[in-house]
């Protein structure tokens, strides 16, 4: 089951035998990631932080005896130099990050230290270890300076961020800008990209103050869900879909490594942005027992209300799509999480099953359609 049949040749067999390297791979986006690399006949490697609870995917889905892991801080560069350098990847993605926006208010300083250092010590680790032909960064949409207007966000729009969690991806964003510049823009040198995507969401992410994790966690214990702001649009994605993204970028890198440089938007479709109360009501079609609150907040943290992101570029010049509708974004989401709360033997196996029949289903049947 491990290597997929079927999905070899994805991704032009790149992955097939490489060294493939992944920061944040205890994480949500970098377990599955992981995952789906492995299943390809990647040799995977992850750097990261230790995962921070027991349900966290990486944990529950066994991966530190799936892959090569090593715990280290993105802020320590000699460690994690030592890593790039003894591993000699042929792939790196970077996705250790703090990820969380209220946590950002909470601990700014990590906030900012993890996810600018962070992103230099990535870079510098690329420039310093020349086995690696592609390497992409991952950002976030909150990285644009949002004027909560309705048109969506192009890779060229200027960055910005008013709470520290999106002042640090915006931020990240002109470092990236900054190496590419700077470093890799030689022919002969690495390929470089990031990847900018919005609200994800999938089995195994128990992350705080997240919407889809607060409702599995008061589903398992009975209690009604608590929603922050039920009116606020999101581009709410299965997480598999901004991973093809981020995986279909490293293919092109690999392939032409001049031609696909710069930042990359992954969101849904124009007309798939759904409010967090839309989301939810989803979500209780299939779990009808869940209880949703709405109570006022005291002190509200500045949170913006509508983030759409352009993905014109990726569609057109990637051949990358998003492939699920909602219905499908929020039913590959609670078979994730009901896999995990009426234990499947093996979450594992479990997980590969979803990549398969994302692969299969959508992005094979999809590429049928359209040369990948
Ligand atoms: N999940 C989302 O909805 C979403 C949306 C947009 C962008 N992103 C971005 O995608 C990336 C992955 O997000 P995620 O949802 O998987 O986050 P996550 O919190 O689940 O995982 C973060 C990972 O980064 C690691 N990490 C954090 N600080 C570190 C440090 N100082 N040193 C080493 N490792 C460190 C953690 O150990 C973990 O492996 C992040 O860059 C995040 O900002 C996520």
């Amino acid at each position: 089951m491990e290597n997929l049949g079927l999905g070899m040749d994805l991704f032009g067999g790149i992955f097939k035998g490489k060294k493939v390297l992944v920061t944040g791979d205890s994480g949500f986006k970098g377990s599955w990631m992981c995952m789906w690399l492995k299943a390809l006949g990647a040799d995977v490697y992850g750097y990261s932080l230790p995962a921070k609870s027991p349900l966290d995917n990486f944990v529950t889905a066994g991966l530190s005896s799936k892959i090569h892991h090593q715990d280290g801080d993105i802020r320590d560069l000699e460690s994690m130099k030592a890593f790039f350098h003894k591993i000699q990847p042929d792939i790196a993605f970077h996705l250790a990050a703090q990820a969380l926006v209220i946590q950002s208010y909470v601990d700014p300083v990590d906030t900012f230290s993890s996810n600018l250092m962070g992103t230099v010590h990535f870079f510098e680790c690329v420039k310093s270890t020349p086995s690696i032909r592609a390497a992409v960064n991952v950002s976030s949409d909150k990285c644009y300076d949002n004027k909560e207007w309705v048109w969506g966000y192009r890779e060229n729009d200027p960055m910005g961020g008013k709470d520290p969690y999106s002042a640090s991806k915006g931020c990240a964003e002109l470092i990236f800008n900054s190496y590419l510049d700077s470093f890799f823009y030689t022919p002969g040198s690495c390929a470089v990209a990031s990847g900018r995507a919005g609200n994800v969401i999938g089995g195994g992410d128990w992350a705080e103050n997240r919407i889809i994790p607060d409702v599995f966690r008061a589903y398992m214990a009975g209690k009604p869900v608590q929603v922050r702001n039920p009116f606020s649009t999101r581009p709410w994605q299965f997480v598999l879909e901004p991973v093809f993204g981020y995986m279909k970028l490293a293919e092109k890198l690999w392939l032409s490594p001049t031609e696909f440089q710069g930042g990359w938007n992954f969101g849904p479709l124009d007309n798939h942005n759904y409010s967090v109360g839309q989301l939810l009501e989803k979500v209780q079609q299939r779990i009808p027992e869940l209880q949703v609150e709405s109570p006022e907040l005291k002190v509200k943290p500045h949170e913006a209300q509508l983030l759409k992101l352009d993905i014109s570029k990726a569609v057109s010049l990637l051949n990358w799509r998003p492939l699920l509708g909602f219905d499908q974004t929020v039913q590959f989401t609670v078979q994730g999480y009901l896999d995990e709360i009426n234990p499947v033997s093996d979450l594992y196996e479990a997980r590969l099953k979803q990549i398969e029949t994302y692969s299969q289903n959508f992005l094979i049947s999809s590429s049928n359609n359209t040369p990948a």
